[in-house]
């Protein structure tokens, strides 16, 4: 968890807690599984030097209420489509979404298109769960609730960071650890449940419409660089950035790159 004031909206049946700071572009900052608005720190305060930065704790996690049995990332679109209406945000958005917080983003570029100026996929997939990924996901789902989110959390934590980041950056690691441990196990396995059932997105991506910057580190292994370059090579209008040296957590593990593709990204709209 951060430290920051957190505003707070009620939308859609439940009170959700965000980070919104700056001017100009609004653009979307939205977290990864099971991570909270925290996991943008290291974004907020230079991004918002030339942005307005909205960065949500989706539906059950850090701040923001909970939540269903099943969360769909659809679900979570429509959360962000509503907040942005409560906050009178009427033009278009850049949608930054991290690995589900990027599942999130292709639900609302499907339902929400004519939102967005423009997408920034980071660490991400466009392809579904196979039967047997899915069938992974209901269990741990289940094990979360009985036991909590150390299994889950054990399970993950090796696949996150690249070596370096472990070695040389134990702090970032640990601070994404703690936020996993404390959020909730009912809104974890609720999201859980709803990746398991997300679509592949890979048809839509041709029908992707506004100017998309796709960012992966060069040593993820979750969302891997040969498949990240397919998702840009099927957009239209879409670059690849790769980030050296950097596992699946490329904002946390290398800010300054990360955050100098974004603004070259913004300055370009
Ligand atoms: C994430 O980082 O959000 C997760 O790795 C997504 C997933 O479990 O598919």
């Amino acid at each position: 968890m951060s430290n920051r004031a957190l505003k707070r909206r009620h939308i859609e049946g439940i009170e959700m807690a965000l980070v919104d700071q700056g001017d100009g572009i609004p653009l979307v900052l939205v977290h990864g599984f099971p991570l909270d608005h925290s996991m943008w720190n290291a974004q907020i305060d230079p991004l918002s030097q030339s942005s307005r930065v909205i960065v949500p704790d989706l539906r059950g996690f850090g701040q923001s209420s909970a939540s269903d049995e099943k969360v769909t990332m659809e679900r979570f679109a429509d959360d962000l489509a509503a907040l942005l209406d409560d906050l009178g945000v009427t033009e278009p958005i850049v949608f930054c979404g991290l690995s589900m917080g990027g599942y999130v983003a292709f639900q609302f570029q499907r339902k929400y298109a004519s939102r967005l100026r423009g997408l920034i996929l980071a660490d991400t997939r466009a392809l579904c769960d196979t039967p047997e990924m899915a069938a992974g996901r209901l269990q741990m789902a289940d094990r979360i609730i009985q036991e909590g989110p150390g299994p889950l959390i054990d399970m993950m934590m090796p696949n996150l960071f690249a070596e370096a980041t472990v070695n040389e950056r134990p702090e970032v690691v640990e601070s994404l650890r703690r936020v996993m441990m404390e959020n909730d196990r009912l809104a974890i396995a609720a999201a859980a449940r709803g990746m398991a059932e997300r679509p592949d997105v890979t048809p839509m991506l041709s029908t992707i419409d506004c100017p998309t910057l796709v960012i992966v580190g060069e040593l993820d292994t979750i969302s891997p660089v040969e498949e990240m370059r397919q998702i840009a090579e099927s957009i239209p209008d879409a670059r690849l950035i790769e980030i050296a040296a950097s596992g699946h957590m490329s904002p946390t593990e290398k800010p300054a790159e990360f955050n100098a593709a974004v603004v070259r990204f913004l300055a370009s709209l």
